[in-house]
């Protein structure tokens, strides 16, 4: 087939074949058509869309563009879960260990962070020894077990989705349904999953800003997963402001282990966290139909003891992880001019800590784990004259500088804004 003739069906708004999609992923995946000719095509699909069956029918044919992961053997359901991306979603965690305490066995691989987006493999790279490469026999045998492996995304499964992405981010075809739902999609399928529970970002900090585009987005990964014969589950999560009470690598595992830890006194930004991590977990065994309660395996400190079985299993020590705190040099508490919080915008959130050094604008950049944010309460918390809203993490005065002074400048468009009124706020979970 001719990757011209390919191109020019859809710049014309045609529909594919299987087998022209077929074709783009094999050709991603192997590197013999050209990165201008998939550019080219993933413009003409950003633009002119794909159907339902044209986006199933190229999530199996990446899927099928490498090794699948054959969990055979393991306690059923194999379960996995996914998140679009937003700023200070550490969710996994806390929700593995969450989950395998309550009996599910979770195999899962995660990725690295770009721009503003955290990612789970960097959040946990701030435990010295961390393993992120386990070897999928590896996966097996420590999910077998503990219940729950993760490790980060490795070049053999779904590679169409890294060659394919790698271009999305550079060519701005990145926010786009149906491109996102076989990205998604054909991770967790070449993952080996059965049940997987997405977490739909929606608000600045997402690729999808209108809650019309995150449930278009949702229905789409309902649809096209049930269509590949996994039992999916999704919720529409807000990402106006960050989620929980840190940004930033090492500020958030912290403050995972501090929601996994029993009898922590926990801020009402840990509070807003926490919900969300139990939520889903009620979610995910409703969908893998197995009892457990969520609620008790946090405050009995099952799922903690399932967390420190995880890092152990894969090489950290989990018993420093609060006391020797790998804290950044310089730490400077922004204060609150009075009223409630109306405004802490997720992206500007994000581009915050990318200045930190807490992120990466491209894949080269080094990340330094230290540095963040710390956010005291969430939007719609009053905070009196002087009261520490946000603490700045930084390597240097000057990036702390840069920081406070985003922090504390109000406008229109600003990342922070106060109100002299109360304020309605919206729910974590909005669908
Ligand atoms: N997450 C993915 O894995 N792929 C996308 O395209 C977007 C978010």
């Amino acid at each position: 087939m001719n990757f011209l003739d390919i191109i020019s069906r859809k710049r014309d708004g045609q529909a594919h074949s299987l087998a022209e999609l077929t074709e783009i992923a094999q050709g991603a995946a192997s590197g013999d058509v050209p990165d201008y000719q998939l550019s080219a095509w993933l413009m003409a699909a950003f633009l002119n869309g794909m159907n339902t069956q044209e986006t199933a029918d190229l999530t199996r044919a990446m899927a099928e563009s490498g090794d699948r992961v054959d969990l055979t053997g393991l306690e059923k359901p194999w379960v996995d879960k996914h998140s679009t991306g937003g700023v200070g979603d550490k969710t996994t965690l806390v929700l593995l260990p969450l989950l395998a305490a309550c009996g599910l066995t979770v195999v899962k691989m995660s990725g690295r962070g770009l721009g503003i987006t955290g990612g789970t493999v960097d959040k946990l790279e701030s435990l010295p020894g961390m393993r992120l490469d386990l070897s999928p026999e590896e996966m097996k045998e420590q999910a077998a077990r503990i219940g729950l492996a993760l490790t980060g995304q490795t070049p053999r499964l779904a590679p169409a989705d890294k060659a394919l992405y790698a271009l999305r981010d550079v060519t701005g075809t990145v926010a786009n349904i149906p491109l996102i739902t076989a990205s998604i999609l054909s991770k967790k399928i070449a993952g080996g999953a059965e049940v997987v529970v997405l977490d739909v970002k929606c608000g600045t900090g997402a690729f999808m800003r209108s809650l019309a585009d995150a449930n278009a987005l949702k229905a789409s990964l309902e649809n096209v997963g049930e269509a590949a014969g996994l039992r999916v589950r999704a919720v529409v999560t807000d990402m106006d402001q960050p989620l929980g009470g840190a940004v930033g690598n090492a500020l958030e595992v912290r403050e995972a282990w501090r929601v996994l830890t029993p009898g922590t006194k926990l801020t009402p930004a840990e509070l807003r966290f926490r919900g969300l991590v139990l939520g889903l977990a009620s979610m995910t065994l409703g969908a893998a139909e197995v009892s457990g309660d969520p609620v008790r395996a946090l405050d009995s400190g099952d799922a903690l003891e399932k967390a420190n079985d995880w890092l152990r299993a894969q090489g950290a020590a989990p018993s420093t992880l609060l006391q020797n705190w790998a804290a950044a040099p310089v730490v400077v508490p922004v204060p609150s001019p009075g009223g409630w919080l109306a405004r802490l915008d997720a992206r500007a959130c994000g581009e915050i800590a990318l200045d930190l050094g807490a992120g990466r604008r491209t894949k080269e950049d080094r990340i330094d784990h230290r540095v963040g944010l710390e956010i005291h309460a969430p939007v719609g918390t009053k905070f009196s004259a002087g009261e520490t809203f946000v603490t700045v993490h930084a390597a240097d005065e000057a990036a702390a500088d840069r920081a406070v002074a985003v922090l504390t400048t109000e406008g229109e468009d600003t990342a922070v804004r106060w109100s002299k009124r109360a304020i309605a706020t919206k729910p974590m979970i909005l669908e």
